[in-house]
């Protein structure tokens, strides 16, 4: 008998309190039409005081349980991504089990960036073919807005982002017809070590000296992201319209036989560029940074229930997808709804 995977239940959730570029114009030395022109963003939501990650991961999950309409103790597995998580170790996706209260299950952490969902969907496929595993939750959530600088110093990264959380259930199912089953498809993995520092957060650390955060460390703002946009812009461009070719051709499928293109959630203006050196029509790329920002390994699957929500995307249409960020790491993937 042979396996596919297919996503069986979609949910996400993002934090009720809104942010609106205006809102930003009153904190930081920012304004609406700046955001908006660079990066098509209009709002995002962030977190009180009191929520984590595994908090937003948890409502998210419980949403994609409930529309896979499976007993959550049928999860035999779960996938967690993000790049803010709620301590340094244990990953989150421990905490996450534990609020599930899904003791002993297999939990792997993903620290992939932006590119995390679709390494982690990639990964849940390979258990799942395989046979080892039946139903697996895959998480991405990220709650960025308590590792911001909120002042002038921060603005050109602040802005970028926001809080929220996605989360599928991709179950193993006997493949009847390669063609029109929905299905896991494909992916291209791909990362750069090399540029690593374009993108990335330095402290805490053991990378400066005795101590993993130290005052010194502190006063230089190394515990808040730093990032060459014009470098990541570039690169995030080119890597990801490389990898949606590659991934479609390996597959055997053209762009054209493409129903939706879910890409990641950094900017308009990058998502634009790509649909516009694959022509793409726009009308097939299904994007959502203007309510949300950028909630790194949560904008795909959160896109996606948007997307089912809307009717953009339905059962059994071809989707593909493609991802950049931090690593720098870069992933295309395929599969049917
Ligand atoms: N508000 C107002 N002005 C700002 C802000 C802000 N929030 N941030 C920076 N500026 C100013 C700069 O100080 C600079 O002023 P100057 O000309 O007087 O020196 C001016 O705006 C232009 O700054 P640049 O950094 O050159 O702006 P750029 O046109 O490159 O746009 C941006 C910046 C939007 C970050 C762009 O480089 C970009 O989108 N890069 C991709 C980065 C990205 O998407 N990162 C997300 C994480 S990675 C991922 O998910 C792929």
């Amino acid at each position: 008998m042979k396996l596919r995977s297919e996503i069986i239940g979609v949910g996400s959730y993002v934090p009720p309190k809104v942010y609106t570029n205006f809102d930003l114009e009153k904190m930081m030395d920012t304004s609406d039409e700046w955001i908006v022109q660079r990066t098509g963003i209009k709002q995002r939501h962030w977190v009180d005081a009191s929520v984590t990650t595994s908090d937003l991961a948890l409502e998210a999950s419980l949403k994609a349980i409930a529309n896979a309409k499976i007993d959550k103790k049928d999860i035999d597995m779960i996938i967690f991504a993000t790049l803010s998580p709620d301590h340094d170790f244990p990953g989150t996706g421990c905490f996450l089990q534990a609020k599930l209260d899904l003791p002993e299950i297999a939990v792997l952490d993903i620290r992939q960036q932006c590119t995390g969902f679709l390494y982690a969907l990639s990964v849940a496929d390979k258990f799942l073919i395989s046979g080892t595993h039946k139903n697996i939750l895959v998480v991405g959530a990220e709650v960025h807005s308590k590792g911001l600088d909120k002042t002038p110093n921060g603005r050109n990264v602040a802005v970028l982002f926001g809080d929220g959380a996605g989360a599928v259930v991709v179950s193993a199912r006997e493949l009847k017809d390669e063609k029109k089953d929905s299905r896991f498809i494909h992916s291209k993995l791909h990362a750069d070590g090399s540029f690593a520092k374009e993108l990335w957060l330095p402290a805490p650390g053991n990378a400066f000296g005795a101590e993993r955060l130290s005052q010194a460390m502190l006063d230089e703002g190394l515990h808040y992201p730093q990032m060459n946009g014009k470098t990541v812009f570039v690169h995030a461009t080119k890597r990801m319209a490389e990898c949606l070719v590659q991934t479609c051709q390996e597959a055997g499928v053209t762009l054209e036989e493409v129903d939706v293109f879910l890409f990641h959630q950094a900017n308009l203006r990058i998502n634009s560029k790509v649909a516009e050196m694959l022509n793409i029509p726009e009308s097939k790329v299904f994007n959502t940074i203007e309510n949300y920002g950028n909630t790194t390994a949560a904008t795909i699957p959160l896109g996606m229930d948007d997307a089912i929500k809307a009717g953009a995307l339905k059962k059994g249409m071809l989707v593909a997808s493609a991802a950049f960020g931090s690593g720098f790491t870069w992933a295309g993937a395929l599969w049917r709804q």
